[in-house]
């Protein structure tokens, strides 16, 4: 298993180009399954997950061709096989996103139930019963999501829950409905809105993507069609985090800063200064220690989970106390106590971490449990005295392409250690 070798003590500085979305690009590689034409989808980030994601495409038959590094054509007409079976679920939750478009386009779809994240439950009974309110036929057997129908109908669903991956399940799975689909309480992050906007291009009916109500009017078919990933805002924040944690300054470049409003509030209440034009963000700590800040998740356009940890890192090196309440997943403190070992002063009350922040973390050997954990341990890593070995980093390469290089291309002292 790989291994990040970082040397702490170094103010990053520099500019970097950010990568297509991970949580967008998932979802839209899912509904390229819904077209009746091959599809060419741009801008994908070079992660495990889209590998994973287009290696399960291949399972199914779908002939998936690489034009240049990452712009991919995908031939959904050549699928003979309506099954995402255990051994690529379960590397990867979001395997799920490939329930609706099978179901929709098929009538038939059988999905292992999903491993991926230890971060608390994660349930997918939302996605299930918005299907079974749409008509499908769903039992539960062998580990696996058995669903057939014969043609979906439009339905109106209200989530109990505000669910990404299930709003865009139900959408994807309502686009060839017979009739109109309402999603009420629906995820209004922009990732939605990136698959709604690439479902359109092809021909979908979809209004309301980035509200809390969608509606989806049925369509016949979907054609072909060519579409760029938007860009991915966790990776942007994390290269922001990593400035404010070491008092540097770090320019993200090909972003929506729109799409990180709750985010940059954070970075200036913490004393960043904060700058952005059309397409990128810098944020400048000036060699100041950064202050620390209160933070509580919360659906988009809420603070996200997904940056969490990273700002949990700040806060361990920040003035002042600082607290970050966590709403949307359980369990997903695992970096508290990796930083602990590292000298953070954090202590977990419920879903509350309470910090009291020290001017400098030590080096220590600490392990990557989830995708943000593992970031967040890197950014502490970034400002700690000595060498950090961060172990088990294929957590990280689930969700960021070429960490190593673009940290090092900031300043940072870093190595991979092939393991
Ligand atoms: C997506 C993102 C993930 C992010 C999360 C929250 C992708 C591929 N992943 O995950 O990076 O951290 O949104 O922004 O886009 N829930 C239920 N029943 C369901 C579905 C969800 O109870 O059927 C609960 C979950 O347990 C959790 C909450 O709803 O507590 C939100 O989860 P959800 O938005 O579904 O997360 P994901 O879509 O899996």
């Amino acid at each position: 298993m790989d291994k990040l070798l970082i040397a702490g003590g170094t103010r990053l500085d520099g500019e970097i180009v950010i990568s297509g979305a991970k949580n967008a690009a998932l979802p839209i590689l899912a509904a390229t399954l819904l077209a009746d034409e091959p599809v060419l989808i741009g801008n994908l980030p070079h992660l495990r997950d889209i590998t994973t994601t287009v290696g399960l495409l291949r399972r199914m038959g779908v002939a998936v061709t690489m034009h240049e590094p990452m712009r991919l054509e995908i031939d959904p007409t050549t699928i003979d096989d309506l099954v995402a079976p255990y051994d690529l679920v379960r590397t990867m939750r979001a395997s799920i996103l490939v329930l609706g478009p099978l179901l929709g386009r098929h009538g038939s779809a059988d999905v292992s139930l999903p491993g991926g994240c230890a971060i608390g439950a994660r349930p997918v009974d939302l996605h299930i019963q918005g299907m079974r309110a749409m008509g499908a036929d769903i039992d539960l057997t062998d580990g696996y999501i058995r669903a057939r129908a014969s043609r979906l109908h439009g339905a109106r669903i209200v989530l109990d829950k505000v669910t990404v991956t299930g709003t865009e399940n139900l959408l994807m799975a309502a686009v060839l409905a017979d009739g109109v689909t309402t999603i009420e309480n629906a995820a209004r992050e922009p990732e939605v809105v990136d698959l709604a906007n690439f479902l359109n291009s092809l021909g979908a009916r979809i209004r309301g993507a980035g509200t809390s109500r969608i509606e989806i009017e049925g369509v016949e078919r979907l054609h072909g069609g060519e579409y760029d990933v938007m860009p991915d805002r966790i990776e942007a924040g994390t290269y922001l985090a990593a400035a404010a944690a070491t008092r540097g300054r770090v320019r993200a470049k090909r972003v929506s800063p729109g799409d990180l409003d709750a985010v940059l509030a954070k970075f200036a209440e913490a004393g960043a200064h904060i700058d952005t034009g059309d397409d990128w963000i810098e944020v400048d700590m000036r060699t100041r220690r950064p202050q620390a800040v209160r933070i509580t998740t919360a659906p988009f356009p809420g603070f996200p989970t997904d940056m969490q940890a990273q700002f949990v890192a700040i806060n361990a090196v920040a003035e002042g106390v600082g607290v970050i309440t966590e709403t949307i997943f359980e369990n997903r403190f695992q970096h508290v106590l990796e930083m602990q070992r590292m000298g953070a002063r954090i202590r977990l009350e419920g879903n509350t971490a309470v910090s009291e922040g020290v001017e400098q973390l030590q080096a220590a050997p600490v392990m990557a449990t989830d995708l943000r954990a593992s970031a967040s341990l890197v950014l502490a890593a970034l400002v700690a005295d000595g060498d950090t070995m961060v172990d088990r980093i294929y957590h990280i390469d689930r969700g960021y392409e070429c960490i190593e290089e673009k940290l090092a291309q900031l300043g940072a002292s870093i190595r991979r250690i092939p393991g």
